[in-house]
């Protein structure tokens, strides 16, 4: 009790229990192998190379985007590569990490070995992991990739059109796609033929994806014209049905099937059927989009 008083008056601060900090974590040094090109190399200057980086993974996050962002800001701000959401969802990513496509932001690091990275294969090198897209954009500009409609009674921007949640459904599986291209250069066939002069050239499996994607769309009614487009040597029939694309979609779509089904479409084995809902609804900022003005008969909301 005394000794308790004595602490309370007396102006020294009460003594702290000795406390013990924990050591640090071991250093968990990782080593990533990169490929190098710079368009600017020379005689002197080497154009393409690898080179070796050592990071410490407990100051880095868990993913390949992380250490490529950790190299990037502290070890060598010349290595280029593309990225913006870190979320798997604008595409901008997609890189070879050990072997494989995948998007380096969702791409876990693997603790043990070393980590290769090249840019995506069969693709032209702009600089270090990034590659030209001009063709693979350009594939998927000819398949069409917005709703072709027939009638020209609506107003455009004004209305939208309607779809059954079942008709909604089918495009489940189809619709994600994020356009990274891991598919179509994982393609044997697209190596191959991807890259010649369009039309003698094979559209590859993210493009005949979305291709497929919007002939069987119910609200679309370009389905002759667009499979009239696909119905040559080179577009479609280039597919083995590999299924390297599948196998390697990060957002687990498979294009494989997709080209599949596409085949019964031009073989005349399977068609498109009616869609259960048609028609238009006024855009009403007041009512919302499921107001009650539906414009025509056929509409069933
Ligand atoms: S299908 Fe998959 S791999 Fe191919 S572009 Fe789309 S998201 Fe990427
Ligand atoms: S299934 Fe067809 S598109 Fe997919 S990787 Fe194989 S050949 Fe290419
Ligand atoms: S950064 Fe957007 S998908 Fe990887």
């Amino acid at each position: 009790m005394f000794c308790t008083m004595q602490r309370y008056f007396s102006k020294e601060p009460p003594k702290k229990e000795d406390k013990k900090e924990p050591p640090p974590p071991k250093p968990k040094m990782k080593r990533f192998k990169i490929y190098r090109f710079n368009p600017e190399g020379n005689q002197n200057v080497k154009k393409h190379y690898m080179q070796e980086y050592t990071v410490n993974l407990n100051e880095c996050g868990p993913m390949v985007l992380d250490a490529l962002e950790k190299i990037k800001s502290e070890h060598d701000c010349t290595l280029t590569f593309r990225r913006s959401c870190r979320e798997g969802i604008c595409g901008s990513c997609g890189m070879n990490i050990n072997g494989v496509n995948s998007l380096a932001c969702i791409t876990k690091i693997k603790t043990k070995g070393k980590t290769k990275i090249y840019p995506l294969p069969h693709m032209y090198v702009i600089k270090d992991l990034v590659v030209d897209f001009t063709r693979f954009l350009d594939q998927h500009r000819r398949i069409r990739p917005y709703l072709i409609k027939n009638e020209d009674k609506f107003d455009e921007g004004q209305e939208y059109f309607l779809q059954s949640i079942k008709d909604r459904e089918k495009l489940d599986g189809h619709i994600e796609c994020i356009l990274c291209a891991c598919c179509s250069t994982s393609c044997p066939e697209y190596w191959w033929h991807g890259h010649s002069n369009p039309p003698k050239d094979f559209l590859g499996p993210a493009a005949l994806l979305n291709a497929y994607r919007y002939i069987i769309d119910s609200r679309d009614s370009g389905t002759a014209s667009r499979l009239d487009q696909l119905r040559n040597y080179y577009s479609v029939y280039r597919c083995h049905q590999i299924n390297n694309c599948t196998n390697c979609c990060p957002k687990k779509l498979k294009p494989g099937k997709a080209i599949a089904h596409l085949r019964l479409f031009l073989a005349g084995l399977k068609k498109k059927p009616k869609p259960e809902m048609g028609g238009t609804i006024k855009s009403d900022p007041e009512k919302g989009v499921r107001g009650n003005d539906c414009t025509t008969k056929k509409s069933k909301c």
